[in-house]
């Protein structure tokens, strides 16, 4: 009999993918659990006598979820179930075991352990120690291909764990890693087309949640946490893959240097004033010559760069040599170095209205940009300005500073300029905004 499961592309990409491991992840009901079921037995069924173990950190969760979808979506003349174990045997020999881990001791139940693959859905529910002792239970002579694959939406206890080890490094759907390789695929709740036709109230219901779970559930957002300074930040918006930039766009570089950080962005700007960010460099230790000489070899000799706004300290001249840093980095041939606008607060809410109009992009190899940009904390004693510390996620941000302030101003930041907000016209956004998001409801 012919049996045939459909699967979205995103489900497709999770399990093809040849990444030691790898985490599908972002919004609710984008169908990571479903895509999991499926990828267990399919690897079950190609590799005989293969051993996968499916997590969860609890088992009345397990045995809502996951559980129930294999019993739903397996044909059950290729297994016998074995509840008391929770065990999956398949007509080949493969077993796929459905187990749950609450707290760090629980691992010692898989002490003795081997796995061809281990699973864990909603992998931002457990710690970072039960996930590195259960990669140790990836082991085994079969020849089978090892791997973790893990599931998950934004938030709970692990979010900051998971992100550090998944998203952060690289862009999505890239492999990265040499010896242990790892790969991120996002999740959006559209891309289910089975439950958009089944159920798409659920989009609305998603709408209505408190911003911060509504950034996590529906947009699958990571970037989510309080004391946010960019809240407006958002990969979605403002990430974009690497693409050919129209050579009639003006080009530029913005320079944060400190001999603990280096960061160097590659701006592009059209006609209208949107910018992108293309290239990044972003080193700790390196001198002034040395950093001119890594920015100077990094700019392909035909791109025209009209200038480099840099740190006005750059100006000063130093006790020592008695040369400012700009001499310094103009005898590499660092040349065109403008002075920046460096006042704080003004600066960060230009960057601010560049980023709720969407008047900036970002490539995705700039991924420490990526990092720190949405990491930013609001200072506590200052509330319009951004927090110093922890001091190595500022680089990237400042530099950007410098980058909006050396533009033309935006429409909008003139009008913003001439009149400051009263507390009263706050209010009136405010409430003007929720009934726009009721209206839509
Ligand atoms: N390929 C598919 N075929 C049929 N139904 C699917 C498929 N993928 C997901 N679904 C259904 O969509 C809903 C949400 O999927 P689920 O895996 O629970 O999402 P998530 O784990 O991302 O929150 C479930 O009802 C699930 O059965
Ligand atoms: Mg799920």
């Amino acid at each position: 009999m012919d049996y045939t499961l459909s699967v979205t592309k995103k489900q497709a990409a999770f399990i093809h993918a040849e990444a030691d491991e790898v985490l599908y992840g972002g919004a609710a009901g984008g169908g990571k659990s479903y895509g999991q079921v499926v990828d267990a037995f399919l690897y079950a069924v190609r590799y005989p006598k293969s051993r996968q173990l499916l997590l969860r950190s609890s088992f009345p969760a397990l045995e809502r979820s996951l559980i129930m979808t294999a019993l739903e979506i397996i044909p059950a003349s290729l297994y016998k179930y074995k509840s008391s174990k929770h065990k999956m045997r398949f007509f080949n020999g493969s077993i796929l075991e459905f187990g749950f881990l609450s707290h760090d001791a629980d691992v010692v139940m898989y002490q003795s352990a081997e796995y061809d693959v281990i699973r864990f859905d909603e992998l931002t529910h457990f710690t970072e120690y039960q996930y590195l002792y259960m990669l140790s239970r990836l082991r085994g002579t079969s020849g089978y291909p090892k791997r973790m694959k893990s599931t998950t939406n934004p938030g709970s206890r692990g979010h900051g764990w998971v992100k550090e080890r998944f998203i952060n490094p690289a862009p999505p759907n890239t492999v990265f890693g040499t010896e242990q390789t790892r790969l991120f695929i996002p999740a959006r709740v559209e891309e289910n087309k089975f439950l958009m036709e089944k159920d798409a109230a659920y989009l609305s219901r998603l709408m209505l949640l408190p911003e911060n779970e509504k950034k996590a559930l529906l947009y699958g957002d990571w970037d989510i946490f309080e004391g946010q300074f960019f809240g407006e930040f958002s990969r979605e918006k403002h990430v974009i893959t690497p693409e050919e930039i129209p050579s009639y766009h003006k080009r530029f570089r913005s320079l944060d240097y400190g001999l603990d950080m280096t960061a160097c962005y590659w701006w592009s700007a059209d006609t209208e004033g949107n910018l992108t960010c293309y290239r990044e460099l972003y080193k700790s230790g390196l001198t002034l010559s040395e950093a001119a000489k890594e920015i100077v070899e990094m700019t392909p000799k035909d791109e025209k760069i009209t200038y480099t706004v840099a740190s006005p300290d750059l100006w000063n001249r130093r006790q020592d040599t008695g040369k400012s840093g700009i001499e310094i980095m103009a005898a590499e041939g660092l040349t065109g170095l403008i002075r920046a606008d460096n006042r704080r607060v003004p600066g960060w809410r230009v960057l601010r209205e560049y980023l709720r109009g969407n008047k900036i992009r970002i490539f995705a190899n700039c991924v420490n940009l990526i990092r720190t940009l949405p990491s930013l904390l609001y200072d506590a004693r200052s509330p319009e300005d951004a927090s110093d510390a922890p001091h190595e996620i500022t680089h990237a941000p400042e530099s950007v500073r410098y980058a909006v302030m050396s533009r033309p101003p935006l429409p909008t930041v003139k009008t913003q300029k001439a009149g400051r907000f009263t507390p009263g016209e706050l209010q009136d956004f405010k409430e003007e905004n929720t009934i726009t998001i009721k209206k839509r409801k």
